[in-house]
């Protein structure tokens, strides 16, 4: 029997929490189902906010909190599937297709109670046993109530599952996390941490970031900023880095420029970790290492690879990562760069080869350093060693 009992939990899981991965384990358990098969609805055909999370952001948090349930899987038959899905449609292609197959389709109190307003309920009942979970602040009595008025009514079995009530609602949580407050006791800790790698939800200081750097910055250095965004969003699309992380690291990377000599030595002080006598001899490229700092601990970024592609944006590093090397680019071409001699060429390049190009900017780096008798940094001449040696580059 159960290799036939197939449960289907349909739902926007913008974000997936506790409670739909609790309601799916105990219908699974109580109703001896082969799998659960949870079905993300598409993108709303108007445009969302912030607040709401696109597909493919919703798809990744799915798979993560439920990696380590096999008995849980994924369709994505409503996100590749053009406009609005019915359930009733849904559930008739599902029968269709899987004609051997029982469906129990899984919902939570609070849809026993909208189903009235559905497309056709009946079409709803008639290809699969319904299961409701229960919720706080719904009676047993009441949800028997409504369970005979449906069934009467539109004909069908709908049964309980029975779970401990958790009164949690992903728009509660997506409430919690735009203020910027902790909502990990709902989440799996996956689901958590890629919430805050990738500040979904979230309406503080990173979402509002354009408007608090043009604040900090002088008009010259945020103009810049600002081309330098645009170039990094335009290379990290073309080669396929996260456009979000490439604008969070270019509107940061230049953060500390304004800050005087000992500002700078303060905020790396605070951050633990104090400036070295090479960083202190050419103090230009300390705005780069303060930046990173000043975005992890004041901008609350946790992202590794963001943070490096403020920290080297400067010098580079050999084994630069694909962020890496788009900031350092992006704030050598951006469109408002108009001294650098090789700047055409350099900026050709960055449209075929990201290694090469690095290897470019670096080398006119040190030579401009060299004629001006500024202090060269060794790491700019690691980096071009090291880009030099794997791009074969003969300049
Ligand atoms: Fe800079
Ligand atoms: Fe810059």
């Amino acid at each position: 029997m159960a290799d036939k009992r197939v449960g289907i939990m349909g739902g926007t899981f913008d974000p997936i929490h506790l409670a739909h991965l609790r309601l799916a384990k105990c219908a699974y358990e109580q109703y001896d189902l082969k799998t659960v098969v949870f079905l993300p609805a598409g993108d709303p055909p108007h445009k969302t906010d912030h607040l709401v999370a696109p597909a493919y952001r919703r798809l990744e948090m799915l798979k993560l909190c439920i990696r380590d349930y096999p008995q849980f899987q994924i369709s994505e038959y409503e996100l590749e599937k053009q406009g609005y899905s019915y359930t009733a449609e849904t559930l008739e292609y599902f029968t269709q297709v899987y004609p051997e197959m029982e469906f129990y389709f899984i919902i939570g109190a609070d849809s026993l109670f909208e189903l009235d307003s559905w497309y056709a309920p009946e079409r709803c009942l008639a290809k699969a046993t319904f299961l409701v979970g229960n919720r706080l602040g719904r009676s047993e009595e009441e949800i028997d109530r409504q369970i005979q008025y449906l069934t009467q009514r539109y004909g069908g079995i709908i049964e309980k599952v029975n779970m401990p009530g958790m009164e949690i609602s992903s728009s509660d949580i997506r409430e919690l996390l735009s203020k910027g407050q902790d909502a990990s006791h709902y989440l799996h800790p996956a689901v958590n941490e890629y919430i805050k790698q990738n500040h979904l939800y979230y309406q503080g200081p990173v979402e509002n970031l354009t408007m608090i750097v043009k604040k900090r910055l002088p008009a010259g250095r945020f103009l810049h900023t600002l081309g330098v965004v645009e170039t990094a969003q335009n290379l990290a699309s073309k080669y396929g880095a996260d456009v979000d992380k490439a604008k969070v690291a270019s509107l940061l990377h230049d953060i500390a420029k304004p800050l005087s000599v000992d500002e700078l030595i303060a905020v790396c002080e605070k951050g633990g970790e104090p400036v070295t006598e090479e960083e202190l001899a050419g103090v230009k490229v300390l705005h780069a290492k303060a930046g990173a700092i000043m975005a992890r601990d004041e901008f609350h970024v946790a992202d590794k690879e963001i943070l490096d592609a403020i920290r080297y944006h400067t010098t580079g590093r050999p084994g630069m990562s694909l962020l890496e090397k788009i900031i350092f680019i992006a704030d050598f071409i951006e469109p408002g760069r108009s001294k650098a001699p090789n700047l055409d060429r350099i900026r050709k390049e960055a449209g075929l080869d990201l290694n090469r190009c690095v290897c470019m900017i670096a080398r006119d780096t040190l030579q401009y350093l060299r004629e001006s008798g500024a202090h060269v940094d060794s790491r700019t001449e690691e980096t071009y060693e090291y880009y030099k040696s794997i791009t074969n580059l003969h300049l």
